[in-house]
């Protein structure tokens, strides 16, 4: 069957770049692009309910755990695109790791904002200054299940300080939340309009707001700090499997990745000749975590993490 003059794109990261990379897409190839924005989590669900009847092409952005979930689970294709040998040595171990069914185009570091507004000194530095009872009901973060940042962080704490541990910490910390969001960035755009005092995000999202003027500074946790390869996978059995291949190599290349900056997102771009924006929060100045990135994305870990979450702190809601 003839494909058609089309590609399906599902997005996870923030609308504007969604819609530039689209429409810049579309222009470039003449390919008629329909694009859906969901958080990470979400349009993992979205491929498991759609399996054996795929109606999306290709998955771009969003956390790679839950990209993982779906190379091992078999919702994604494999493809080795010529313009991995441009990439980032973390972005092809990505690929590697699922057996060339998902590739890294971008990383950024966990962290948190505090609007410098509400929140006096002495300014919070650690993962263990968001337990202060000054910050009750003071903190937003997203829902793990929903969002890749919140699984992140959940994956990060658990990384850090052992599971039970985790899980005592998150306990804590839920006295200080009000609310767990859908999306993993809303947290830090309602601490810029003041709705609340800290969003727990990956750093670039807070400096997405500190750079249009928003009172928000952005931490790189004292204890150290998770990270996240971005990542795009190829629908497995998706309808426009050529289309889907061209928009691939197209988002590998440095032009395509030159876009976030202009989308106002400042992760680290995974094509090695592609510019690193100047806002974006230096990676190798974080202390950052060894993020066990299989173990983390395997199937299992992530569904038996997601359910004691929702056991333990979820259900408490
Ligand atoms: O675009 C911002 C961003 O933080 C990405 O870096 C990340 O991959 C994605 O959003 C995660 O979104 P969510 O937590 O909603 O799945």
């Amino acid at each position: 069957m003839a494909q058609a003059n089309e590609l399906v794109l599902y997005c996870s990261v923030q609308e504007e770049w969604c819609r530039l990379m689209g429409e810049s897409f579309q222009r470039e190839s003449g390919i008629n692009v329909l694009m859906t924005r969901r958080s990470s989590g979400e349009t993992y669900a979205q491929l498991k309910a759609e399996e054996g009847q795929p109606r999306g092409d290709v998955w771009w952005g969003g956390t790679g755990d839950p990209h993982l979930q779906a190379a091992e689970e078999g919702l994604t294709a494999a493809y080795e695109s010529p313009m991995l040998a441009e990439l980032q040595d973390w972005a092809v171990s990505q690929a590697e790791a699922s057996g060339f069914r998902t590739v890294g185009i971008y990383a950024g570091a966990l962290g948190y904002g505090f609007n410098t507004e509400l929140v006096d000194d002495p300014a919070p530095a650690c993962w263990s200054d968001l337990l202060d009872e000054r910050f009750r009901d003071d903190i937003q973060v997203a829902n793990p299940n929903s969002s890749g940042t919140a699984y992140t962080l959940l994956a990060t704490l658990v990384q850090i300080m052992g599971e039970d541990e985790a899980f005592e910490f998150l306990g804590q910390l839920d006295e200080n939340i009000s609310q767990y969001t859908q999306s993993g960035a809303a947290p830090i755009r309602n601490a810029a309009t003041g709705e609340t005092a800290i969003g727990i995000v990956f750093m670039h999202d807070a400096v997405a707001q500190a750079v249009t003027g928003a009172p928000i500074t952005a931490v790189a946790p004292c204890e150290g700090t998770g990270y996240e390869i971005g990542s795009m996978s190829l629908v497995e059995g998706g309808p426009n499997p050529e289309n889907a291949r061209l928009f691939y190599d197209w988002a590998l290349s440095p032009e395509a990745q030159a876009l976030g900056a202009e989308a106002n997102s400042f992760q680290v771009p995974s094509n090695r000749n592609a510019p690193v924006p100047p806002e974006s929060p230096s990676l190798d100045q974080i202390t950052l975590i060894d993020y066990d990135f299989v173990t983390y994305g395997a199937s299992d870990t992530r569904q038996n993490l997601l359910s004691r979450w929702d056991a333990e702190i979820g259900a408490q809601r």
